[in-house]
């Protein structure tokens, strides 16, 4: 049996083994193997084997580096000089990559992206751009703190961005991780990892936002022997990838958060529900379980300490309707994932008609953090209602596509305009916020502050996540459509509004879109709107007239422009 000094041993080890060596970390996140991460890993590889240079050049397999539009990157770490990160790399290039900067200490200018890792951004902000004992590398590289991308961002649920390789616990431990379980396990009660939880102000980052320790509280209250604690990592909105950008590079954080969780309800076996097109973060889970049960971190009495939790990760078949709660549960049941009406609430009787606990992979993510540093560190960024930070995966018509962690209440201007920019030639019309249940924010309100009360406001929501900056040569009708379309075709059809009721708006949107539309098409669609919102049976398409009204409300001169065509016809 392990024991919490062994985990010690182990995190003071890692913490030794990398500061002396050369590194080459490859990101190999999906964007960067879609992008050809793979070939630069063998390329780099190869040429070390071939140079007998393994013992004094190290390659680190780490996660998402979260620019996805410059992958395939490469980060070059030599003791003493800054590192610099290298983008669009390929096997020619990685080679003189090598040969220049590994063997010749001399970086490769035009490959380079910038010098500096994420993690020393504060340090050199605060010492002139530069870490004081670190050789300076050509300054014709910018700094890693002069590039908006990066330094805009405060990365805590990814704060081991290409830092560690999720395969290997070690890596993580080296990076304090399963200090917050092992804090919960031994020094805390159930109530006291609840309080923390609720002081942090800490809401669901799957979209209601509902705040964590409330949940954990509920379910804590029932006097249940079997309960069960579940992570959300379904992840079906369209253009939504945050969640598989943190359960690929840091899958032991989700683990982490899992057992904190068990601790506070009084949870045994916990579930991660991932759909089955994951299929990197699904390998990348189902192996830091297995390391973690290895070093007793999960299982049977956990490290000695009394408290037994186990995880299997359920693959789900890639459903939208199946991330909603209740059809989540059924389907990981075995049943099919139709939801159903609530109450009785998942926390009374969830899963197998258990106490149960439903939690993002997000949300997962910022426990261990909150349990070692407490809820006032939690709470020093964000918003007073919305503490923290919300990770975005933004694409669209912006030139740095990727995923960016950023304080709550950020505005909408810093993440389109400063962080994402614009595509030159293209002129932006909208920035559309949490997918097919979001809305739009129209390119005149980019003051707007990115938190659950004022996005509310403005008839878009926090949502997931997804964000997707969208030019003028898309309509509001074309927006509508899209939405509409996939909400109907994700519908599982269980109740009538919901099934019908989409149905409906669709054709009607496809009426005004092809020029047959007139003026009452435009009134139906409102009347069905308030009708699906009110009566429909769960949130999918109870929401899914929200991209709707949000055009209507922003662009109603393109709806009326589409119908005049008809009227002036004579139609
Ligand atoms: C149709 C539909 C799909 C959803 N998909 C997801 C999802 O993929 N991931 C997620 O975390 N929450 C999703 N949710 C929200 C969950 O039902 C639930 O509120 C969330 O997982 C709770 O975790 P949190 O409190 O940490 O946010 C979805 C909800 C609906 C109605
Ligand atoms: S609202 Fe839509 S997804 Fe939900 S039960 Fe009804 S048809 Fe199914
Ligand atoms: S580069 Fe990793 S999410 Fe895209």
């Amino acid at each position: 049996m392990n024991t919490i000094k062994d985990i010690d041993l182990i995190r003071q080890k890692a913490q030794q083994d990398d500061a002396d060596q050369t590194c080459i970390y490859v990101h190999m996140g999906t964007c960067g193997i879609a992008s050809g991460a793979m070939s630069v890993l063998g390329a780099i590889k190869n040429k070390i084997k071939e140079d007998g240079a393994a013992k004094d050049v190290k390659v680190v397999t780490t996660g998402c580096a979260g620019i996805c539009s410059q992958e395939p990157l490469i980060t070059v770490k030599i003791p003493g000089a800054e590192p610099v990160i290298y983008k669009q790399m390929d096997e020619q290039k990685v080679l003189r990559v090598y040969e220049s900067h590994v063997k010749g200490d001399s970086a490769v200018v035009e490959y380079a992206l910038a010098r500096g890792m994420e993690y020393q951004i504060k340090e050199r902000k605060a010492s002139a751009g530069h870490i004081p004992g670190e050789k300076v590398m050509t300054a014709e590289i910018p700094g890693i703190e002069e590039l908006p991308f990066f330094a805009l961002q405060e990365l805590r649920v990814m704060r081991n961005r290409g830092l560690i390789d999720p395969a290997k616990i070690k890596d993580y431990i080296g990076r304090d991780g399963y200090q917050g379980a092992i804090k919960a396990l031994t020094e805390m009660s159930s109530e006291e990892v609840i309080n923390e939880a609720i002081g942090s102000g800490l809401r669901g980052r799957g979209g209601a936002g509902f705040p964590i320790g409330l949940k954990w509280k509920f379910a804590a209250a029932e006097k249940n022997d079997i309960k069960y604690i579940l992570c959300n990592a379904d992840e079906g909105d369209p253009g939504a990838f945050m969640d598989r950008n943190v359960m690929e590079s840091d899958p032991h954080s989700i683990i982490e958060g899992l057992i904190i969780g068990a601790k506070a309800i009084g949870a045994h076996q916990g579930y991660i529900y991932c759909r089955a097109e994951y299929p990197l973060a699904i390998e990348t889970l189902n192996k830091a379980i297995n390391q973690a049960r290895a070093l007793d971190l999960l299982g049977e009495n956990i490290l000695g300490t009394g408290f037994s939790f186990d995880i299997s990760v359920y693959e789900g078949a890639g459903a939208f309707v199946c991330g909603e709660e209740t059809a989540l549960m059924r389907s990981i049941e075995g049943k099919r994932g139709n939801p159903r009406p609530k109450p009785p609430f998942p926390a009374k009787a969830g899963l197998f008609e258990k106490p149960t606990v439903l939690n993002n992979v997000e949300t997962l993510s910022n426990i261990p953090q909150i349990i070692v540093k407490g809820a006032d560190w939690y709470k020093e960024i964000g918003t007073e209602k919305s503490p923290g930070t919300k990770i975005f995966s933004i694409t669209g018509d912006i030139e740095n596509v990727g995923c960016v962690e950023v304080p709550i209440g950020t505005t909408v201007d810093t993440i389109v305009n400063q962080i994402g920019i614009v595509s030159p030639d293209k002129n932006l019309k909208a920035v559309q916020l949490g997918g097919p249940s979001g809305g739009c924010i129209p390119k005149d309100y980019m003051h707007v502050a990115v938190d659950y009360e004022t996005l509310q406001e403005y008839g878009a929501i926090m949502g997931s996540g997804g964000l997707i900056a969208m030019s003028d040569d898309k309509s509001g009708v074309d927006i509508a459509k899209f939405f509409i379309d996939f909400c109907q075709d994700e519908a599982c059809g269980k109740c009538l509004p919901g099934r019908e009721g989409t149905k409906q708006m669709l054709q009607i949107l496809e009426k005004i879109d092809s020029g047959e539309g007139s003026p009452d098409d435009i009134e139906t669609l409102k009347v069905l709107c308030g009708v699906i919102r009110k009566t429909a049976l769960c949130a999918l398409c109870k929401t899914a007239v929200n991209p709707v009204l949000s055009t209507l409300r922003y662009f109603p001169e393109e709806y009326q422009e589409a119908v005049k065509t008809k009227v002036e016809m004579g139609g």
